[in-house]
């Protein structure tokens, strides 16, 4: 259960956590229509904390807005920029989760609801291990959601709300089955990404990927996980996955900002690979956590200090 923390960031200022209400009108909770990001904080190696890749998480709210088109948020990039930094520090939230959320309010009624207000919410939390204490050391075991992400609906790189009702079906199916996690494969039978991270197998040394052009969210720790391959020499192909490339890869791993690195021990019957987490996985969540945590030079610029 997510704890309380003392302020939530509402509608231009910060008000105690239990305040942060919203009226059983709220057009959203009808209609799914609202846009989200999930962003962390870690403890540099300095001591300090740093949210990382805020511009990024900033940069795709505003997107996921504009491809959704009728929440137009009534504040600037810097605006919220502050106020996501401002939430986290009368927070002293240290290493955790900040979840800016928009919403349409109320007002009018029916789906297309042109002059409801906007509502922004900048909510923080400690979220620990997403997928399980031991996830990132042990791996999970996944099944393949029978729920098929559609191509000609609202692009999939748009953070919507509604488009998680099929994350949580393919989440708790898998969970039903004795599973921890979904992946979700599209129409046409290609792998697409898990109920909330995007996917990567290693084959022969190559690190693959679902092809941004595919119906995925395009993660930002996705991002980061092909440029730091990249930077370390690795071979990285964006392309299609089958299943059949699934159960014959040597690594396979989970990224997100809430899942981190977590790698994919079994899929369904079968183990991926001899070792659980492989070596270039392993690799790869250990220069994703040294990055994080700030034990390089920031050449992407990708920490926001708060302290
Ligand atoms: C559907 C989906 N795919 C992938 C991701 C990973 O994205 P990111 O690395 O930006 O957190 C998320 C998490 O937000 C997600 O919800």
């Amino acid at each position: 259960m997510v704890k309380p923390m003392e302020f939530i960031w509402m509608d231009g200022k910060l008000v105690p956590w239990g305040e942060a209400n919203v009226h059983v009108m709220t057009h959203s909770l009808h209609y799914g229509m609202g846009v989200f990001e999930g962003i962390r904080s870690y403890r540099c190696a300095d001591g300090r904390f740093a949210i990382f890749r805020l511009n990024s998480h900033l940069n795709r709210l505003f997107e996921s807005a504009a491809i959704a088109e009728i929440i137009k948020i009534p504040y600037t990039y810097s605006e919220l920029e502050k106020a996501v930094i401002e939430t986290a520090q009368a927070n002293k939230l240290g290493e955790g989760y900040i979840r800016p959320l928009v919403v349409l309010g109320e007002g009018n009624m029916g789906p297309l609801s042109k002059d409801n207000p906007v509502r922004v919410f900048i909510i923080p939390w400690k979220w620990g291990r997403y997928l399980g204490r031991d996830a990132l050391d042990r791996g999970i075991s996944v099944s393949i959601s029978k729920w098929r992400r559609a191509n000609s609906v609202l692009p999939f790189q748009a953070k919507i709300t509604g488009h998680y009702v099929n994350a949580a079906v393919a989440r708790r199916d898998a969970e039903k089955a004795g599973f921890e996690e979904a992946i979700i494969k599209d129409e046409s039978g290609y792998i697409i990404e898990g109920s909330a991270e995007n996917i990567f197998i290693v084959k022969d040394g190559t690190l693959m990927t679902p092809d941004s052009r595919l119906p995925i969210l395009r993660g930002i720790t996705r991002d980061s996980i092909i440029c730091l391959a990249k930077d370390s020499g690795m071979r990285v192909e964006e392309t299609y996955i089958s299943e059949a490339d699934l159960s014959n890869a040597d690594e396979a791993f989970f990224t997100g900002t809430a899942a981190e690195v977590t790698p994919i021990k079994n899929i369904g019957e079968i183990f991926v690979g001899t070792a659980c987490p492989g070596p270039i996985t392993e690799k790869l969540q250990t220069l994703y956590f040294q990055t994080v945590r700030g034990e390089f030079p920031d050449k992407h610029h990708w920490l926001t200090y708060i302290d």
